[in-house]
């Protein structure tokens, strides 16, 4: 099968099928990187602008780690110390780099549908989304399923319990979507300010006993309070979060629940350390995944023949 998607900006563009031949393609890059010599030539000759307008660590360093395993020529550009204090905008910068033979872009963006945006403005580079606000973050979904698909041996049938501050997670909303595609059931649950009034709309429901949907999970997904994205008021302390949601080992059974957060993770927030550091977290799993599938997005995206 020949794959047709040029770059990544939201995962409603993919169909299960599509789906279950990435996630042997990652596997094979999973391969590949426990090989002594881990780097490819398969993008040599590749231009590719990591395009950073927010900070980021296992994005930024994930894709870029895959684009050298790839052997592309890469380059890192953020907003800061950039000419976007001069009042460049992004379509003027993207194109500035275009024009310098940028054959992909791959974004993070605080503004809603920036990824999307870019797309169009853009003639000829591929653009891979790395989150748009609390919109979308699509490869985050990708390493997500196949570190739980891994683990799991297959998602059918499964049940994932999403809690946290969903409201301002894009983690979430192409979370849900991804692993319903997969076969997978989905419920959310946290306080109810920070639950979205579509979640039914992205294919979840809302449990509000957190204890109940901790306990009905095959995965428990724990989403940070996203400071950077909310005003005060939404939760009295992020002491009281702790004890009334966040993962202790009180709260999780172990031995049974798997542990899942896209990071950065908050100790004593949503998370106490047994729980992030304990045999059921695959929290590392997803990091190691990452490096994984966004070689294996690239190499597809950008001409690569499927293995
Ligand atoms: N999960 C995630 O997107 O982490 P970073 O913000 O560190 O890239």
């Amino acid at each position: 099968m020949k794959w047709r998607h040029k770059g990544l900006i939201d995962l409603d563009e993919w169909n299960r099928e599509e789906l279950d031949i990435f996630l042997q393609q990652a596997d094979y890059m999973e391969e590949l990187l426990g090989r002594p010599i881990k780097k490819v030539p398969a993008l040599r000759g590749k231009m590719i602008v990591n395009f950073f307008y927010e900070p980021s660590t296992r994005t930024k360093v994930s894709f870029e780690l895959a684009e050298k395993m790839l052997s592309a020529d890469v380059v890192n550009w953020s907003a800061s110390g950039s000419s976007v204090s001069k009042g460049e905008t992004m379509k003027d910068t993207a194109w500035t780099l275009e024009a310098m033979g940028a054959d992909a872009v791959v974004i993070r963006h605080g503004a809603v549908g920036a990824a999307d945006y870019l797309s169009k403005k853009l003639t000829r580079a591929s653009v891979f989304n790395a989150g748009d606000g609390t919109h979308r973050h699509p490869t985050q979904a990708l390493l997500d399923l196949h570190s739980a698909w891994k683990k799991l041996g297959k998602l059918d049938g499964k049940k994932v319990a999403i809690v946290g501050d969903v409201l301002h997670s894009r983690v979430a909303r192409s979370g849900i979507k991804a692993f319903s595609k997969m076969g997978a059931s989905v419920t959310v649950s946290g306080p109810e300010t920070l639950m979205p009034k579509d979640i039914q709309s992205l294919g979840a429901s809302f449990v509000s006993d957190t204890k109940k949907a901790i306990e009905e999970a095959d995965i428990l997904y724990l989403l940070r309070i996203q400071g950077e994205r909310q005003e005060e008021g939404l939760i009295p302390s992020l002491d009281e979060y702790h004890l009334r949601y966040g993962a202790t080992p009180e709260l999780v059974k172990e031995g049974k629940v798997l542990i899942m957060h896209p990071g950065p993770i908050n100790r004593r927030v949503e998370i106490a350390s047994e729980v992030a550091d304990g045999d059921n977290s695959l929290i590392l799993d997803q990091v190691k995944s990452g490096v994984a599938v966004r070689m294996a997005l690239l190499y597809l995206c950008l001409g690569g023949v499927r293995a």
